[in-house]
This record gives structure tokens, C-alpha cells and sequence, in this order.
């Protein structure tokens, strides 16, 4: 496995590999590797004949320097959980190989970034979107893979992707969760035992508001289902949870049959223990 951490050699590495017509399947993430990026990586091997991972904490998309800083980067061990996982590079670019003096460009995006979680974190998705944009440029992946964990990034990246004509294949992949049913996310790691216990909450909701809509509920009193399930754990601060269509990711405010059959439909939330924010989302009437 290479380690490759400047723009102009992973160009390079990409020309070879397209030379030889190996097909490239992309991962990008921030590090502090989980089952939830090894999932990733495990589809980008069954679709592509050699699998790069980005490893960058991206500074563009943090609201706050703090949640910048104390992001994990146990580089080691994530080089160690990709050489095991089979990947052929991990690419990790240093600051200021991604933004050099000078740099200014950013990728300006649509209405898909400003629902949800947009107008709580200003600037985020373009942040989002400008890194992945040039982790396209210097990889040049055939498919590469996000999961449904973070279903508005899928969303604007898969969106993006098509807008500028990148040709790549943009794949979402399932939520990976623990045995207990809460998301895995590397902010995990910074709960409490209590905080961790507690969060089971998240999932429960989601499967709470799944059962109301299974029987008839209209979204105002799915959502208000969903929120018992939170509200009744004390360690919690819900902020939010909207039921959307996965396409378009506006606000459903009432279902009509049609759109439980034709379209798909959503529901996310997102909940606080202390300062550690998690979310979740699923499918709202599908298997
Ligand atoms: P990061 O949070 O490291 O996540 C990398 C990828 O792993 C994302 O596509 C995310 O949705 C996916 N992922 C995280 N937890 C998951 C889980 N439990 N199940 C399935 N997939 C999961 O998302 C980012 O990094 C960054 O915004 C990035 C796209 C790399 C741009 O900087």
C-alpha cells in the first residue's frame, strides 16, 4: 500500500492506474477509521479493481475551530486498519498541500444545502463540496462511495457530481450501527459510558416513528412520536427531526398515498449529549 500525500503525484498514480484500465473506487473521509468507513471501503473493492481512501480533516467545512482541532488523527493506526482492509493508497494531503497560500475557489451549491442541516451550520456543505470536488480532481475515481450516515452530503456531492459533469459514479452505502442500533461515528468515542448508554435513544426513535407511520400517522404525529422516544431520556437535547423526500430533501408536512408508494421518504434528527452532536436518519416506510 502507497501512502501518497501530494496532489500532483495522486494525479500521476491515477494516470497509471487508467492507463492499464484499472478502475478506481474512491473513499473519502476525515479519518479515525470505523466499521462505518470499512463498510465503505469493502463496496469500493467489490466495484473497482483498486481502492484509494482520503484521510483529511478538512478546515473549510468545521463551524467552529475548537471541533477543528480536537478532531482524533490517529494516522497510524487508520494506515494500519486500510492496509488490513486491502487498500491500494491512502491519500493524505497536509493543509497546505489542499490550501495553499492564495487558494480561493469554492464550490457554490444549491437549494439541496440549504434545508436541514444547512442553515445550523453556515458554509458547511460548501466547505464539504470544494474538498471533495478537488479529492475528485487529484484521484479521479470511477465510483466513489459516502454513506446514507450523512444523507445530505450524499445528496449535495451526488448532485454535484452530475452538475459538473465528473462523470464519476457517485454510490451512497448503508448506516453501519453498533449492536445496539446507535450509528457509528467517530464522535462516539467522545460520550460518556452514561452519554453512550443514553444515546440508544436515537435509533429507538427512529424505529418509534417508522412503527407510527407504518400505521397511519401523518407526519406531525409521527415526529412527535420520535421526540417522546428522545425527550423521554434525560441526558438528551434534541434539536431537531423533519420527515423529507429523499430527492429534493424538502419538508413533508403530509403524506399523501401517493407518496408513500412512488417516492421515498425520510426521517433525521439530530440530538445533543452535552457537546457531542449525533444524527440519524432512515428510510420511513421502506424495508
Ligand atoms: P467522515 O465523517 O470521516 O465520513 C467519511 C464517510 O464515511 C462519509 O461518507 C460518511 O457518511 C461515512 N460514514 C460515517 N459513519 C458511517 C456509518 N456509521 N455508516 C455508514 N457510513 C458512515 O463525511 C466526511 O468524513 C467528510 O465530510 C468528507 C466527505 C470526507 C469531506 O471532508
Amino acid at each position: 500500500m502507497l501512502t501518497i500525500e501530494s496532489p500532483d503525484e495522486m494525479r500521476a498514480w491515477a494516470r497509471e492506474q487508467a492507463a492499464s484500465d484499472r478502475t478506481i473506487g474512491l473513499v473519502p473521509t476525515m479519518g479515525a477509521l470505523h466499521g462505518g468507513h470499512l463498510a465503505l471501503i469493502a463496496d469500493a473493492s467489490r466495484r473497482c479493481d483498486v481502492v484509494v481512501v482520503s484521510i483529511f480533516v478538512n478546515p473549510l467545512q468545521f463551524n467552529e475551530a475548537d471541533d477543528f482541532g480536537n478532531y482524533p488523527r490517529p494516522i497510524d493506526n487508520d494506515v494500519a486498519n486500510c492496509q488490513a482492509a486491502g487498500v491500494s493508497v491512502v491519500y493524505a494531503p497536509s493543509g497546505s498541500a489542499m490550501y495553499p497560500e492564495h487558494f480561493q475557489t469554492r464550490v457554490i451549491l444549491g437549494t439541496l444545502a440549504e434545508v436541514m442541516e444547512g442553515p445550523m451550520r453556515p458554509g458547511h456543505f460548501e466547505g464539504v463540496a470544494t474538498v471533495v470536488s478537488k479529492l475528485f480532481g487529484a484521484v479521479r475515481p470511477d465510483v466513489s462511495i459516502f454513506g446514507e450516515k450523512d444523507f445530505q452530503q450524499l445528496a449535495v456531492i451526488t448532485q454535484m457530481a452530475a452538475d459538473l459533469d465528473t462523470g464519476i459514479e457517485v454510490v451512497g452505502h448503508p448506516i453501519v450501527r453498533d449492536p445496539d442500533g446507535v450509528a457509528q461515528s467517530s464522535r462516539n468515542r467522545r460520550l460518556t459510558p452514561a452519554q453512550r448508554a443514553a444515546a440508544v435513544c436515537v435509533p429507538k426513535s427512529l424505529t418509534a416513528a417508522r412503527i407510527a407511520a407504518a400505521g397511519g400517522a401523518e407526519p406531525g404525529d409521527v415526529i412527535a412520536a420520535a421526540a417522546a422516544i428522545i425527550d423521554s431520556e434525560p441526558l438528551t437535547e434534541r434539536e431537531y427531526i423533519t420527515i423529507f423526500d429523499a430527492r429534493t430533501l424538502t419538508e413533508i408536512e403530509r403524506f399523501e398515498i401517493i407518496n408513500r408508494r412512488a417516492r421515498a421518504v425520510r426521517i433525521a434528527t439530530a440530538v445533543w449529549f452535552g457537546n457531542v452532536r449525533l444524527i440519524d436518519n432512515c428510510d420511513l416506510f421502506g424495508e
